[in-house]
């Protein structure tokens, strides 16, 4: 709900945000960032917290029981490569048809040339497996162990759902990686969890995505300086391996159906780097109610289909209920 409060701040909010939160640098703004946040969400972030201590098992048992033993995360991720995640099956499926439809195309002349979301807002109500598979007991489960609270699909930026393209021949510019195709850490909350889905098999080719884990960032955050005031958001290959052996780096080349979860405000990561073989993801944003940017304030927030009998948690996630 919007006070004068908010629209005050909302002016601030964005040149506080612009150029990745140069003004102030990264670590500040996050800071200030999180406070504001906290005043205006923190009674729906406790209630979230106290949704997980106290009832995820309830919760759970509502939205269907988990099959097996999630994937928890470790060091800032978890890899699963069983393919038996509930829906996943359906989603490569209905993946594969918006590729179809959609994929090959430039869809608009971004500054990110070498990437882009080809899916569209009608596609989750057309494809219901993309938020089934995300709203999964399996899914959620692990997401919800790492961030300690019933997590919730951002509304701003990142995108809480995107099925990105990454290709070359979009990309004219001849030069050094740049933007997204250089290492960061993203800012826009911490602890966070991203799901990454692979549409297609993932080759040396495909620009694939590259992290290092939680601990090696720690590391080369430290010995870089980096989220402080005048320090740039991007990191070069050079200056990250002056820091950290390039063997620390992890690949993410894989078969079609494979699942990343990656706390990606901790791990540093790039992808998209000369995707030859064009690379397709679903990729999934979870955050919690007191995020580390004001994103919030300035841009429109998403809103996300409703179902007809949807568990509790599902309408959690998707913010069509509060807590208790
Ligand atoms: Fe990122």
């Amino acid at each position: 709900m919007e006070n004068w409060l908010d629209r005050t701040m909302r002016p601030m909010a964005a040149a506080l945000q612009h150029d990745d939160m140069a003004r102030l640098g990264i670590a500040n703004t996050m800071r200030l960032s999180k406070g504001w946040n906290r005043l205006r969400h923190g009674r729906l972030q406790s209630g979230l917290r106290a949704e997980y201590r106290e009832r995820w098992d309830e919760l759970i048992a509502e939205n269907g029981a988990p099959q097996g033993r999630p994937s928890l995360l470790r060091d800032g991720w978890a890899l699963d490569t069983t393919r038996s995640l509930p829906h996943l099956d359906r989603l490569l499926e209905e993946g594969a048809q918006v590729v179809a439809e959609r994929g090959g195309k430039r869809l608009k002349d971004t500054g990110k040339l070498f990437i882009q979301d080809i899916l569209a807002a009608e596609d989750l109500e057309r494809f219901p497996a993309i938020l089934d598979f995300a709203l999964s007991s399996e899914v959620l489960t692990a997401v919800a162990d790492y961030l300690k609270a019933v997590p919730l699909l951002s509304r701003t930026l990142a995108p809480g759902v995107r099925l990105t393209e990454s290709r070359a021949d979009y990309d004219r510019s001849d030069g050094p990686p740049k933007e997204s195709q250089l290492f960061h850490l993203d800012h826009h909350d911490c602890p966070l969890v991203y799901v990454i889905v692979l549409l297609k098999d993932v080759t040396p080719q495909s620009g694939p995505f590259c992290f290092l884990p939680a601990a090696a960032s720690a590391r080369a955050a430290a010995a870089l300086g980096y989220r402080r005031r005048g320090r740039p958001y991007r990191v070069t290959d050079e200056e990250m391996f002056a820091v950290i052996d390039p063997a620390e780096v992890q690949k993410l080349i894989y078969p079609r159906g494979t699942v990343l979860f990656i706390d990606s405000s901790r791990c540093f990561h790039y992808g998209s780097r000369l995707a030859i073989d064009p690379r397709y993801q679903m990729m999934y944003n979870f955050v919690s109610a007191c995020r580390t940017d004001l994103s919030e304030l300035f841009m429109p927030l998403r809103s996300y289909p409703r179902r007809d009998g949807a568990s509790r948690l599902r309408r959690l996630v998707l913010r069509q209920e509060r807590p208790r």
